[in-house]
C-alpha cells in the first residue's frame, strides 16, 4: 500500500446536491482552467477532435477534452512531444486535457495484445515489432503530454466476461499497476493521477477495489470497465456500489459512457465526468443527436426540411445568421452529407453542444434542486413527445 498523502493539482469546489438522487453540481479547478461538473468530454484521438480546429472545439463550449496516450505516443512521439513542450502546445489547446493510459485502446484496437504483470505486450502497428507498454512507460509518456488528468494504466476486462478468477486477477493488477504510477509520476503538482476501479459486474470485487483505491488516496477516481455491453441495470448497481464508497469531495469519472440518457442516469448515481467517441462518430455517419432522439439527416425525409438541426438549439450551425450563426438547415446537411466531409464537421459540432448544454441543463436543475424532475422531463422528451 501506498498510503502517504499524494500532491494534487486540482480543486473540487462542490456546489449543490439533490435532496433526492445522489446528483451533486461542482466546479472542479485544474491547471488550465475551471471546468463546471458534471461534464461530457469529447474525445480527440490524435491531438484534434476529427474534423473541428481547436477554435471550433473552443466554440462548442468544450473546457476538457482527451486524448489518447496510446496514438500520441505513435505520432508524433515522446520525442516530438518534449521538444515542444506537451500537447497543449502541439494542439494550440489553451484548455484542459485528460489522457487515457493507453492499455484500453490496445487491447480493444489489437486482437495480438496480451496483459502481463509487467504490462500490456502487443506488436507495432506500424512495423509489426513487438512492445510493452508498462504502467511506468503509460505514466513518462502522460508526462511529456502534460495533460491535467492523466489514467492510470490498467488491466480491463470485457464485463461481459464469464471468467470470474480472471476479473479478481485484473482488478488486484489494477491495483498493484495504480502504485507503479504513483511512484512513476513525475509532477503530481501539476498533473492529476486519476486511479481507475474494476472489478467487472462483480458487486463484492468493486468494493474491494474501490476501498483499496480510495486508500491511494488520488486526486479523482475513475469507474472503468463499464459500457461493454452489459445490461442497464448491472451498470446501473456497478457504479451506485462504487459511489456509495467514495469520498465526497474529489471528482468521479465514469469511462467510456456518452449516450445521453446513460450521462443522465449516471449523474443520478453520483457521477461527474464521462467520455465517449459514440456523439463524434456518430455525426460521421450523418446522425443528430437531438433531445427527441437521433436524427440520420441521410434520410431522404429530409431533404425539404429547411428548419434547424434543433429548435433553439445555440451551437454555431444551428443558431441564426442575425444570431451570428451560420443558420444550417436539415436539409442542407441532407444535402452535403453524403459525398462532402462538411456536413460530418456540422453535425459534430452541433453533437458536442448538445451534450455540453444537457450536462449545463443537468448541473443548473441540481443547483436548483430540481433534479429529479429534469429527469422526468428529460425522459418524456426523448420518448413521448415524438412531435
Ligand atoms: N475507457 C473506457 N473504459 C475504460 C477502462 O476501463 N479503462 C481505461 N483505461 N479506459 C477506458
Ligand atoms: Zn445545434
Amino acid at each position: 500500500m501506498a498510503p502517504v498523502a499524494m500532491p494534487s493539482a486540482l480543486t473540487y469546489e462542490l456546489l449543490a446536491k439533490c435532496s433526492v438522487t445522489k446528483a451533486r453540481a461542482a466546479i472542479l479547478h485544474l491547471p488550465h482552467g475551471p471546468v463546471p461538473l458534471p461534464i461530457f468530454m469529447p474525445v480527440a484521438t490524435q491531438a484534434s477532435l476529427k474534423g473541428l480546429t481547436p477554435e471550433q472545439l473552443e466554440e462548442t463550449g468544450c473546457r476538457l477534452c482527451l486524448n489518447n496516450t496510446y496514438h500520441l505516443g505513435l505520432k508524433p512521439g515522446q520525442a516530438t512531444l518534449d521538444a515542444i513542450g506537451g500537447a497543449h502546445k502541439f494542439q494550440s489547446w489553451p484548455h484542459n486535457i485528460l489522457t487515457d493510459s493507453g492499455g484500453f485502446q490496445m487491447v480493444s484496437l489489437l486482437k495480438l495484445a496480451k496483459v502481463a504483470e509487467e504490462g500490456v505486450r502487443f506488436l507495432s502497428p506500424h512495423d509489426g515489432s513487438p512492445m510493452l507498454l508498462t504502467p511506468e512507460h503509460s505514466i513518462s509518456l502522460q508526462n511529456s503530454i502534460g495533460s491535467d488528468i492523466i489514467m492510470q494504466l490498467d488491466d480491463v476486462i470485457a464485463t461481459t466476461s464469464p471468467d470470474l478468477a480472471r476479473m479478481e486477477e485484473a482488478m488486484e493488477r489494477s491495483v498493484r499497476w495504480l502504485d507503479r504510477c504513483i511512484a512513476a509520476h513525475k509532477y503530481p503538482e501539476r498533473q492529476n493521477l486519476f486511479c481507475i476501479i474494476q472489478g467487472g459486474l462483480d458487486l463484492n470485487l468493486r468494493r474491494q477495489c474501490t476501498k483499496e483505491m480510495v486508500a491511494r488516496d488520488t486526486p479523482g477516481i475513475a469507474i472503468g470497465g463499464l459500457s461493454g455491453g452489459e445490461a442497464k441495470d448491472e451498470y446501473c448497481r456497478v457504479v451506485d456500489a462504487c459511489t456509495s464508497l467514495l469520498p465526497e469531495k474529489k471528482p468521479r469519472y465514469v469511462m467510456g459512457v456518452g449516450y445521453p440518457e446513460d450521462l443522465i442516469v449516471s449523474i443520478a448515481l453520483g457521477a461527474d465526468m464521462f467520455d465517449c467517441v459514440w456523439p463524434t462518430r456518430t455525426a460521421r455517419f450523418g446522425n443528430a443527436v437531438t433531445a427527441n432522439g437521433v436524427l440520420n439527416l441521410r434520410n431522404a425525409a429530409f431533404s425539404g426540411d429547411f428548419s434547424s438541426i434543433e429548435e433553439g438549439c445555440q451551437c454555431v450551425c444551428c443558431r441564426p445568421k442575425e444570431d451570428g450563426g451560420l443558420g444550417i438547415t436539415k436539409a442542407y446537411i441532407y444535402h452535403v452529407t453524403a459525398k462532402e466531409t462538411a456536413g460530418a464537421h456540422l453535425l459534430t459540432i452541433h453533437n458536442v453542444h448538445y451534450l455540453l448544454s444537457l450536462m449545463k441543463s443537468a448541473r443548473t436543475a441540481i443547483m436548483e434542486d430540481r433534479y429529479p424532475s429534469f429527469v422526468k422531463e428529460f425522459f418524456r422528451k426523448l420518448y413521448d413527445d415524438k412531435s
